[in-house]
Formats: structure tokens, C-alpha cells, sequence
């Protein structure tokens, strides 16, 4: 057996023992999410001089300005709270590392889409290789800026933005189907509230918080930062 066999199966017992305590925690609830996380290889979307750190619960720096790889547990929340199922198209604005593009493709499944905004140029290259390395030919990935969402591609089922934003991103919305679900982390630097934001069938809206949580900030047009 081969160092790289070894290596993927240290990665795998790994993933197994984080997606039992997650669900101690009660941060993982949803057996799809579960078998989404147990099947991407977490330690291909890390920098190689962290890669052993992969599934540590910490954000991890990510080549190009200020982006990071997100804790585990984060994704959890943003896809069980989307209710990311087979069939939805999926907007993620913030592509950064890919990892949450390749979770969001298990979820969505060959029937679904996936729609990957980025605006650094070096963080885009880097999520873009990594999805390419590990079979997630069909993640549409997009170099732009996010902060208006993406409208070519649109509409949306699911719409997650992974950076901090002022408040809601109204300039998004309007690419959200009816009934749709948008997750976004709004407020100051130090920490922001988690927003889930839904349509109803008749185009009803209704926001409530999750929890707090610790995001990079928007930048572009309508972000935080120019
Ligand atoms: C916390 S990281 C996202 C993590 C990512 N979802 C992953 O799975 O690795 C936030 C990302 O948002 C990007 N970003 C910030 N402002 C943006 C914008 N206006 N449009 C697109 N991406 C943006 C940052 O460059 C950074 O890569």
C-alpha cells in the first residue's frame, strides 16, 4: 500500500471521527449533509502547508486577500438551514477554497446546479484547481464580483453568501426562486448574525437569525469593502 492510500484512509478516519462529534455537538443533524461531508476529501481544498490540519475546527488560510476555508461546522448550518437538496440550483457567492461548491454538488446531485462566484483572482484559481483535482468538473465557477449575486445564471433555489455583509443583500434577492431560501452572515467586523431569509410560494418574505458566526468581509459594490 502506497503512502497516498495510506494517507487518504488517515484523511477518511479522520473525517468519520469529526462527523461523529459534530453530531455530539449538534451542529450536523441531517444524514445527507453527513454523507456529503464523509465523501469530499477535505485535506485536496487545503493549502499543502496545512493539509494536516484539514479537519481541525478552525478556518485555514487560503491563497489570495484575506480568504480562508470555513470550519466544518459552518457548512453544516448553512446547508441544513437551506434545506440544500437533489435538484436545487445553488448560488454560493465565495468560492474560495471550493470546498463548500463540492459539498453543495453532493447535496444538489446530478440533477441540481452549482454557481460559484468569486472576486480574487488568486483565490479563484486556487477553488477552481481543487474542484478541477477532485472530479467536480460540472461546478460552474464564476471570477466576479458577488456582491450582486449572479445574474446570467439565475434564478436560484438555494443562495448562500460565505462573507460578511453590510445587511441583506437586497441586489441578490430578486435572483431567488419563489418558494427559496438565502443564507448570509450580516452585521459589524468583530462578529455577524447569520440570516436565513425565505420566500414563500406567493413571493412572502420572512429573515430570522441562527446564530452568531465569523466571516471575511464582502467586498465589491455592494459589499463592506471596496
Ligand atoms: C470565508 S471565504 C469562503 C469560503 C468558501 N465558501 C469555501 O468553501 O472555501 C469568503 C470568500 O468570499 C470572497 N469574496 C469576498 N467578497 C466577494 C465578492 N464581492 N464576490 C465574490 N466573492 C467574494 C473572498 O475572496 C473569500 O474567498
Amino acid at each position: 500500500m502506497g503512502t497516498d492510500s495510506k494517507d487518504a484512509e488517515r484523511f477518511l478516519r479522520q473525517r468519520r471521527s469529526l462527523v461523529r462529534w459534530l453530531k455530539e455537538q449538534g451542529y450536523l443533524n441531517s444524514d445527507a449533509v453527513a454523507n456529503a461531508v464523509l465523501k469530499v476529501p477535505r485535506e485536496e481544498f487545503v493549502p499543502s502547508a496545512f493539509r494536516d490540519h484539514s479537519y481541525a475546527e478552525t478556518p485555514l488560510p487560503i491563497p489570495g486577500a484575506n480568504a480562508t476555508i470555513s470550519c466544518v461546522h459552518t457548512y453544516c448550518l448553512y446547508y441544513e438551514a437551506l434545506d440544500l437538496s437533489p435538484g436545487d440550483r445553488f448560488l454560493e457567492i465565495g468560492l474560495g477554497s471550493g470546498y463548500g461548491a463540492a459539498l453543495a454538488r453532493e447535496l444538489v446531485g446530478e440533477e441540481g446546479k452549482v454557481v460559484s462566484v468569486e472576486l480574487d483572482e488568486e483565490t479563484y484559481q486556487f477553488g477552481k484547481e481543487r474542484l478541477e483535482r477532485t472530479g467536480y468538473h460540472d461546478v460552474f465557477t464564476v471570477l466576479d464580483d458577488g456582491s450582486a449575486g449572479h445574474v446570467d445564471l439565475a434564478p436560484y433555489d438555494k443562495i448562500a453568501v460565505t462573507a460578511a455583509c453590510p445587511g441583506e443583500p437586497a441586489e441578490i434577492l430578486p435572483q431567488l426562486t419563489s418558494p427559496g431560501r438565502m443564507i448570509y452572515p450580516a452585521g459589524g467586523d468583530a462578529y455577524q448574525y447569520l440570516m436565513l431569509t425565505e420566500l414563500d410560494a406567493n413571493g412572502e418574505k420572512s429573515s430570522r437569525c441562527l446564530t452568531t458566526v465569523i466571516y471575511v468581509p464582502l467586498r465589491g459594490r455592494h459589499g463592506k469593502r471596496p
